[in-house]
């Protein structure tokens, strides 16, 4: 009988334990599809080192699946107190490159210094704002955040949240 019933429990314990480690195993599958993946995680921000762009660069980056203008502006280029970006004491334009009449992606033109945007002739000047055509307004700066001289796509620092107040 004493045999019997440790034979039993044996069992028993076998099977509590074998369903024991499957319960962890599942939880812990569940939790990996909690969790984002690091690569989501990460593609909220973008950290772009500005130092290297020369006077008059324009650069198109992705972010959030969109395309931002970033030009660091020459000393010809007029200043815009309310939408220019300032690292490290020069002047940029950081823009999500939308058109704002229909969304398609305006060009470069650096010989005037401006965005043009091919599909109903709008155009705007080097701090983005909408100069000429059915543009109704500025193309939209990204929420971004100043580290030194690298920008944060993706992150509302003071320097953007100081941006949208004098917009308001
Ligand atoms: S979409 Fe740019 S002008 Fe119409």
């Amino acid at each position: 009988m004493a045999v019997e019933k440790s034979r039993r429990d044996f069992i028993g314990m076998a099977f509590g334990g074998v369903a024991a480690v499957g319960g962890i195993l599942s939880l812990g599958a569940m939790k990996k599809t909690w969790d984002p993946l690091p690569s989501v995680q990460s593609a909220g921000f973008i950290t772009v080192d500005l130092s290297p762009m020369s006077d008059g660069e324009m650069r198109t980056l992705q972010w959030r699946g969109k395309p931002i203008f970033v030009l660091k502006k020459t000393a010809e280029m007029q200043k815009n107190e309310n939408r220019d970006v300032v690292a490290g004491n020069k002047n940029y334009t950081v823009i999500i490159g939308l058109c704002t009449h229909l969304g398609c992606i305006p060009t470069w033109a650096p010989k005037t210094s401006q965005f043009k945007c091919a599909c109903h002739g709008g155009e705007f000047d080097a701090s983005g704002v909408n100069t000429f055509g059915p543009p109704p307004r500025p193309m939209d700066i990204p929420p971004f955040k100043i580290d030194g001289e690298k920008l944060v796509l993706g992150e509302e620092g003071p320097e953007y949240k100081k941006l949208v107040a004098k917009k308001a």
